[in-house]
């Protein structure tokens, strides 16, 4: 019998933290069972855990409860046959635990067992997974180089997160770029959504682009995309002191200003856009302050400072949107038909990529001590901002 092995996280404070083992549920028919390899953590991850309840990232991999599970596994009393012998109970419907929940994470899987007739052992998946060892998925819509998972509670879940890439059918699927896709295929995506995002509406007719969190992958990879745009608005990244140096020797952005210095060092003279990763309050409050009117538009992207959420001081509402990149996805699949962004974004990505081999260090680690370990320094915000992590069970 397998076990799993899961890192959940109490939903209302994710600095609680729990390892679980269960054993894996039998798989029925069309259903495999999935071993996770390895996955990236990053702040986008805690993102999802802050916002989970908001926005629905709690659904993907529900903690079963214990309980339940053993109902939902109890057999059939079998001392009970004949004519009286009651109906066989039907098994309870497995119930999702509303306090602990599991953060999805970008990575590879392999296929350990399969009840799908398209679908073999050894396979192998890049896409949304627990941070877990194995899941069950229900494979549908199984194409050569696509699969989706049908189970039922995914049903209403954006596209995007349920979609699975099948590697071995890949054109050109390199696994020596394994690591960097799990770790900036997803923040690089969305670099290029806000960068066609941006451009499709002209540049809200700014001058000049300020990218608070501007150390954070997101935002690095939104300044290639601009940075490679010779039409695009000049790029001023704003980081804290602690990752200041490290920003300034990507030599990325046209000018790198900590966030103590905004009001000094930003000229409110200019019409701007904001691409905001840091969810703060306070830092997007004093911008809309100084900026005023010139504050042209907000794209609310990210939370990397989760602990200073909300709406500032002045925070401008009517010229502020949220960002939603699996958003921007649909909206061009259905302005350009299916998968002709999502090439576009797959190549931008791999360019990206190779030229962030010059500054990013990829960490490793194995184990749930690992898992873990990697979770809390990202939660904490300590991991440099030249790393990333990938881990595994
Ligand atoms: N809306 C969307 O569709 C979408 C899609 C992808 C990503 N995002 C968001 O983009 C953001 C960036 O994600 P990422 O994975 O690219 O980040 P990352 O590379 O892990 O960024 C790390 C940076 O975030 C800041 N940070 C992290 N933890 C912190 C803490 N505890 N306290 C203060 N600052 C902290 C620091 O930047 P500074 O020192 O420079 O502030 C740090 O260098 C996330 O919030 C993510 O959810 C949104």
């Amino acid at each position: 019998m397998t076990e799993i092995t899961e890192l959940q996280f109490k939903k209302d404070d994710l600095a609680t933290r729990r390892i679980a083992t269960r054993e894996a549920p039998p798989i029925g028919d069309g259903e495999i069972l999935a071993k996770v390899d390895r996955f990236a953590f990053t702040a986008n991850n805690v993102t999802y855990g802050v916002v989970g309840e908001r926005i629905g990232y709690w659904k993907f991999f529900p903690v079963v409860d214990a309980q339940a599970r053993q109902a939902a596994a109890a057999p059939a009393d079998p001392t009970a046959v004949g004519e009286a012998a009651p109906p066989a109970p039907e098994p309870a419907a497995p119930q999702t635990n509303q306090e602990w929940g599991i953060i999805p994470v970008w990575g590879f899987a392999d296929v350990v067992q399969s009840n799908h007739p398209d679908v073999a052992v050894g396979e192998r998946l890049y896409g949304y997974w627990p941070t877990a060892s194995h899941v069950v998925m229900s494979p549908d819509k199984v194409k050569p180089t696509r699969l989706v998972d049908g189970a039922a509670h995914r049903a209403e879940l954006p596209p995007v997160y349920n979609s699975y890439a099948r590697v071995a059918g890949e054109a050109g699927y390199d696994p020596a770029m394994d690591d960097e896709r799990m770790t900036l295929y997803p923040l690089y995506a969305t670099s290029y959504c806000l960068y066609d995002f941006c451009k499709d509406n002209n540049w809200f007719g700014a001058k000049q682009v300020i990218i608070p969190s501007a150390s954070s992958k997101t935002a690095i990879g939104t300044a290639y995309a601009f940075g490679d745009d010779p039409q695009a608005p000049r790029v001023i990244g704003v980081t804290s002191a602690r990752n200041e140096s490290a920003v300034l020797a990507l030599k990325l952005y046209d000018d790198v200003v900590r966030y103590e210095e905004m009001e000094a060092r930003i000229d409110a003279g200019i019409p701007t856009l904001i691409i905001d990763m840091s969810g703060s309050g306070p830092v997007v409050g004093r911008l809309h302050r100084h900026l005023g009117d010139n504050m042209r538009y907000t794209s609310n992207v990210g939370i990397t400072h989760y602990d200073a959420g909300g709406m500032g001081d002045g925070f401008i509402k009517d010229r502020s949107a949220m960002f939603f990149a699996p958003g921007h996805i649909q909206k061009r699949a259905s302005d350009w038909g299916p998968g002709v962004f999502e090439r576009k974004a797959f190549e931008f990505w791999r360019q990206a990529a190779f030229r962030s081999r010059n500054w990013l260090t990829i960490k490793t680690g194995a184990g749930a001590n690992a898992v873990e370990a990697a979770v809390e320094e990202v939660y904490k915000g300590e991991t440099p901002a030249n790393v990333g992590w990938v881990v595994g069970f």
